[in-house]
């Protein structure tokens, strides 16, 4: 192979320098540029063609016409495949991130396992670790007896002619794509182009064989090793799991998925037989609920098509500080600021002496912004420190006018809360119908300062502050 010149590649965004420099001037960061052997060019076409300089004609198609939904491969575990949107589909690659040690290698260790029990040839290449510590994973986890079939290998050619040797494989997991490398380009294993150049050799091995392919990728908290990021516009779908290894349980979220949806979790516990699916969520994130304090409530959220209940604690305390703190865990930092800052201008509570500490219960991250009514509620109430109603939840949008608005989907969180126990709910008014077939005593608040009154009559005072 002719030597390629070396070229400055950004191991973080990938970008292209011409010369080595300490900042990458395409997303900023630092330390990053390495040089690198520039890549192949990777292009389709017979090889015959390209060496004429002259493509080959493809036959164009026309948008009408009947296509079979993609064919899958379920993997019997019910909270992987609600993420997947159904099971691995033929032919597609998969990015599996995650930090290192969060459970991605057992979770597919499980999923190889039980697809391999139900007869599908399942080809598990460890990079990382050596045969017989993935072997003795499976036996600690009861898995010994399933005939997946084991390799420890980094090098691509050789992956790849092992799979082609022997009957095909349905499903191929790749742990984890930073360990391959590919005699195709000279730079060192974990680096973007190797990385890139590795991905695209599975990704080509997939869509000629109709196999299924999981990478695995590590990421860490900053973002700082050449990681995933560069394959994820290259791949169909992009899982991401997630969860602190502080808390045994374990999140599991599509990120981009092309073909199925990008909002629905599953949900694991991480026991000491591996990972356990856990099916109801809400009373996993509600188990350490004290009813009697103040500064939580309860949020009828609503996780893809999923209605999940979680607890919103808030701290507010008054502030030493010049500018006060404002520190949240699990939800969005603007969005608190939002809350606050109709609070503050709507409905008269001066949080602006306070410091405000906010964190979703469990170690959840919430996105939706039904988040907002129960946020205000738990703000208020530890304000005042008078608990809300242990048998009541909250949800509904807050606009900048202070209206609480509708939020999507009010009939599954109703009899999910109603499933649980609960007996009422602060909603927006249009929710109330939804309220009265689940069998909740519906509050309707038209407003964020209906609800601040109501809560200030409960806590036996005038409007928090007024005095
Ligand atoms: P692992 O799947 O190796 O993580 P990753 O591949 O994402 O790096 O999981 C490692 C962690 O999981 C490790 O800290 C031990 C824990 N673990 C359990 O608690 N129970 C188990 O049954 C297994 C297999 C792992
Ligand atoms: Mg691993």
């Amino acid at each position: 192979m002719a030597r390629l010149k070396p070229s400055f590649v950004c191991q973080v965004c990938g970008a292209v320098a011409p010369r080595w420099s300490g900042k990458c001037e395409a997303c900023g960061a630092w330390n990053a540029i390495v040089e690198e052997a520039a890549a192949a060019p990777l292009t389709g076409g017979t090889a015959a063609a390209r060496a004429l300089g002259r493509g080959r004609v493809v036959v164009l198609e026309g948008l009408t016409g009947a296509t079979d939904e993609a064919p899958r491969l379920a993997s019997g575990i019910a909270e992987l495949d609600r993420v997947t949107g159904g099971g691995f589909v033929f032919g597609s690659v998969l990015l599996l991130g995650g930090e290192p040690g969060i459970g991605k290698s057992t979770l597919l260790l499980q999923a190889s396992a039980a697809l391999a029990r139900s007869g599908a040839r399942v080809v598990y290449v460890s990079g990382e670790e050596a045969a017989g510590q993935v072997r003795l994973r499976a036996q600690r986890l009861g898995l010994g007896d399933a005939p997946v079939a084991l390799a420890a290998e980094t090098c691509v050619e050789d992956i790849l002619a092992t799979l082609k040797d022997g009957p095909q494989p349905r499903l191929v997991i790749v742990d984890s794509i930073q360990t391959l490398w590919t005699g195709q380009v000279e730079s060192a294993p974990g680096t973007v182009t190797q990385v890139r150049a590795s991905a695209q050799a599975m990704i080509r091995y997939a869509k000629t064989t109709g196999a299924c392919i999981v990478l695995v990728g590590h990421v860490t908290k900053d973002g700082q090793i050449a990681g995933p990021r560069v394959v994820e516009h290259m791949v169909d779908a992009v899982l991401s799991f997630e969860g602190d290894s502080g808390r045994d349980f374990r999140i599991l979220r599509a990120q981009k998925n092309r073909f199925g949806p990008t909002d629905e979790i599953g949900v694991f516990a991480m026991t000491g037989d591996g990972l356990e699916e856990v099916t109801n969520p809400s009373a996993l994130f509600l188990g350490d609920r004290e009813p009697d304090a103040p500064g939580t409530a309860v949020l009828a959220g609503l996780e893809g098509s999923r209605p999940l209940l979680v607890e919103i604690q808030a701290l507010v305390v008054p502030s030493t500080l010049g500018t006060p703190r404002r520190a949240v865990i699990g939800w969005d930092n603007a969005r608190l600021a939002m809350v606050l800052a109709v609070l503050e201008a709507r409905c008269g509570v001066r949080l602006g002496g306070h410091d405000v500490h906010l964190a979703v219960a469990g170690g959840l991250r919430v996105q939706e912004p039904a988040a907002d009514l129960a946020v205000a509620a738990a703000l208020v109430s530890s304000m005042t420190g008078s608990p809300l109603p242990v048998d009541a939840v909250f949800f509904g949008e807050v606009g900048l006018t202070g209206a609480v608005r509708p939020v999507a989907h009010p009939g599954p969180r109703l009899r999910e809360a109603a499933r649980l126990g609960f007996k009422r709910a602060a909603l927006p008014a249009a929710a109330a119908d939804a309220a009265a077939e689940s069998g909740i005593v519906a509050l309707a608040v038209p407003t964020l300062d209906a609800l601040v009154a109501r809560l200030a009559a409960r806590a036996g005072a005038a409007r928090p502050n007024d005095a």
